[in-house]
């Protein structure tokens, strides 16, 4: 089976760093590997309300942080989900393979639905992990690089691949996960229990990828520590540190030992004030290009109808394949 990766993210906001360390900054090394494909994946945002307005500016808005962090359209594809409709339609021939109980254990679902109760979440929300098993399958991927959070979806997408290959024939290749050791939860600034998301972003926990200089050297200057001082990396004993250090390394390069040896001695004040710089360098030519691309609306409405072509025509393959291999329609 020929390698193929396949990531997305959803539209529900602007990227935040959390995305951007635990997925995309991975994209850019990983298009050279791979052919890749890269969604923008809409009908995953409205399982939660949307604004209709707000969910279209966000699509094009990730469209364009793509670009910004350096993917490279001549290399890989870019393109909406619900424009390709491929991807609804093996979700719901996937769905009537798929259990309730296996969908009910998702922790996600029930993060999700906690608030409201299971009896009141959307259907949407329930099914969201067949819909995610039809991003990755429609394209017979082998690689998905994602943030930790996304790991039981993953493992559910090989079960669901094994149990059409035994019963309808080998199609799907069982895609693996790639997750990176370091940086791939990345925590809020405010609660270090809690993973940065846009659901945290009230008291500036998280760092928007669009966030200016000052807004961020705000936030990271105001951001939680331990009661244990030092700049010392211990996952268990020390959190906030160890996630205000592992966001260190991916903005500058720099080890986990290297940082310790680095400001062994220094205080958190001082160690802040570095991160805080080093996250405003990483981010200043990301966001200058967010800029450009946004304000090119012509350019990008070109890179994501050649993306939608493009997928389509792959999509139709392996939807022409389930197809037959179901019986579903006509011979
Ligand atoms: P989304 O938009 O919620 O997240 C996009 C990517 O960012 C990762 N991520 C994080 N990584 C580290 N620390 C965090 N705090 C953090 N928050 C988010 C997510 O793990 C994800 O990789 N369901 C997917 C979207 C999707 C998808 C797919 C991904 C739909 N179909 C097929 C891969 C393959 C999601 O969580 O999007």
């Amino acid at each position: 089976m020929k390698p193929l990766l396949f990531s997305g993210v959803k539209p529900t906001s602007t990227p935040h760093l959390g995305n951007y360390i635990g997925a995309l900054a991975q994209w850019t090394k990983l298009q050279h590997d791979y052919p890749c494909l890269f969604s923008i994946v809409d009908l995953h945002a409205i399982t939660v309300p949307q604004d209709p307005v707000e969910l279209r500016e966000h699509t094009l808005a990730i469209a364009a942080t793509y670009l910004a962090i350096g993917i490279d359209p001549a290399r890989a594809t870019l393109f909406v989900q619900s424009e390709v409709p491929e991807h609804a339609e093996l979700s719901w021939l996937l769905g009537t393979i798929t259990k309730l109980g296996e969908l009910e254990r998702m922790t996600q679902f029930k993060d999700k639905s906690q608030k409201e109760g299971a009896e009141r979440a959307g259907l949407g929300l329930f099914a969201y992990p067949v819909l995610m098993a039809a991003d990755i399958l429609l394209y017979r991927s082998t690689v998905v690089p994602v943030g930790d959070d996304q790991m039981q979806h993953l493992e559910l997408t090989r079960l669901i691949a094994r149990r059409f290959n035994e019963r309808f024939g080998d199609l799907f290749p069982i895609p693996q996960a790639l997750v990176q050791k370091v940086g791939a939860r990345v925590m809020s600034l405010q609660h270090p229990d809690r993973k940065m998301s846009k659901s945290d972003a009230t008291d500036g926990g998280t760092i928007w990828l669009t966030d200016s200089a000052d807004v961020i050297r705000k936030k990271i200057m105001r951001a939680v520590t331990d009661t244990e001082g030092g700049i010392t990396y211990d996952a268990e004993r020390k959190p906030a540190v160890a996630n205000l250090m592992e966001m260190y390394h991916h903005m500058t390069g720099m080890h986990l030992d290297a940082i310790e040896r680095e400001f062994s001695g220094k205080g958190y004040g001082d160690f802040k004030k570095a991160l805080a710089e080093a996250v405003v360098a990483h981010l200043a030519p990301i966001s200058q290009k967010l800029a450009v691309y946004q304000n090119d609306r012509g350019e990008l409405q070109r890179i994501l109808d050649a993306g939608r072509d493009h997928a389509r025509a792959l999509a139709a393959d392996t939807i022409s394949r389930v197809r037959s291999l179901m019986g579903i329609g006509r011979a």
